[in-house]
């Protein structure tokens, strides 16, 4: 008979979760489909309803961008100034916490949940960031509160019993460097949630993902879950156009997500061949989880889009199957089912 850890580890493994050692690295026959901020095409990102959705369209992972509160919690949001994804500015309550702040160089002006305690922040409702593109989205406005990153985590717990699949968080540090300077690092805060849920470990059904190199050096120190170094086209803090450069992210990362055009890029409008980024990720045991996929044409390169206007969904399918082709070991996507049906097991 299986112990309980054997079976736990059988059903990761099933779920293409479980940890791979760098030299015996096999292929994913199964690549993970990673709800970008929930079902986020479809609903108001991170919301508990967009996570919802992911979950019972069958995505593998829900993602949550991660910001700190005034007293200190981790609360779902893509960046720390919310006016664009919640009523904050139409609440005559919070006018006078609008301010003007420089964060990672760029000056925002806005509301920001380092100024508010969670139990303000709770009173704010969510809303659609792309009502123009998302008009089905919008059509929720105001339904939805800010979560937190526990309840993302009790989110996927409860759901995957009921869906009876395993349903990881991918969580992602946002602006750590600014959170350390005022006072409310993320890395411990992130380390010690994980840590109360039983996910601090190698197997665990988790990936902590960041753009910046040094909070997640610290975060490894913290925490045995795995860890993926993000990446964008442009400067960046680490090169994944080089072998070396890879071979450098392995030393701290388990993982690598590059925007997706680093692994098959486009050339003259359309998809071209994929580039050596998935071969030589691989190569140093790293597995790859581009993204972001979206399904509207705003989105796409010209020889996918379909219909007419940017709102229009084009051949989201075929950006989905050349990444998959390409040997990709995930994919973040604001449309799970569409990743999930292209996938096709
Ligand atoms: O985390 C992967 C991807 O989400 C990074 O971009 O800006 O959507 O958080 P962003
Ligand atoms: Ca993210």
């Amino acid at each position: 008979m299986m112990t309980r850890r054997q079976a736990a580890a059988t059903t990761l493994a099933a779920a293409g979760l479980a940890a791979t050692p760098a030299t015996a690295r096999a292929p994913i026959a199964r690549p993970l489909v990673i709800a970008h901020r929930g079902a986020s095409g479809e609903r108001p990102e991170h919301t508990l309803a967009a996570y919802r959705l992911a979950i019972e369209q069958g995505c593998d992972f829900i993602e949550p961008d991660l910001v700190a509160t005034k007293d200190g919690h981790l609360v779902v949001r893509h960046e720390n100034e919310i006016s664009g994804t919640t009523d904050v500015a139409a609440r005559p309550e919070f006018a006078a916490r609008k301010a003007g702040k420089l964060i990672d160089g760029e000056t925002v002006s806005g509301w920001f949940t380092e100024d508010f305690t969670l139990a303000e922040l709770k009173t704010l409702r969510a809303r659609e960031r792309l009502p123009a593109l998302r008009r089905g989205s919008a059509a929720f406005d105001g339904q939805e509160t800010v979560p937190t990153y526990q309840e993302v985590i009790d989110l996927a717990k409860t759901e995957g019993e009921r869906v009876g699949r395993v349903i990881g968080t991918y969580p992602e540090m946002k602006h750590p460097t600014y959170f350390a300077g005022i006072g409310l690092p993320l890395e411990a805060r992130l380390a010690g949630l994980l840590k109360a849920n039983g996910l601090d470990a190698r197997d665990a059904p988790v990936f902590v993902q960041c753009f910046e190199v040094e909070p997640l050096k610290a975060f490894a120190k913290l925490s045995r879950a795995r860890r993926v170094m993000l990446v964008a086209r442009g400067p960046s803090p680490v090169d994944v156009t080089t072998a070396s450069g890879l071979k450098a992210i392995a030393a701290f990362a388990d993982g690598v997500g590059p925007e997706w055009p680093l692994a098959v890029p486009i050339v003259d409008g359309a998809l071209g061949p994929p580039t050596d980024l998935v071969r030589d990720a691989h190569a140093v045991g790293l597995a790859v989880h581009p993204w972001t996929v979206r399904a509207e044409n705003a989105f796409l390169p010209k020889a996918l889009q379909r219909g007419v206007g940017p709102a229009a969904h084009g051949d989201v399918a075929a950006l989905l199957k050349a990444l998959y082709a390409a040997g990709v070991d995930g994919v973040f996507t604001d449309f799970p089912a569409a990743a999930v049906a292209a996938r096709g097991v």
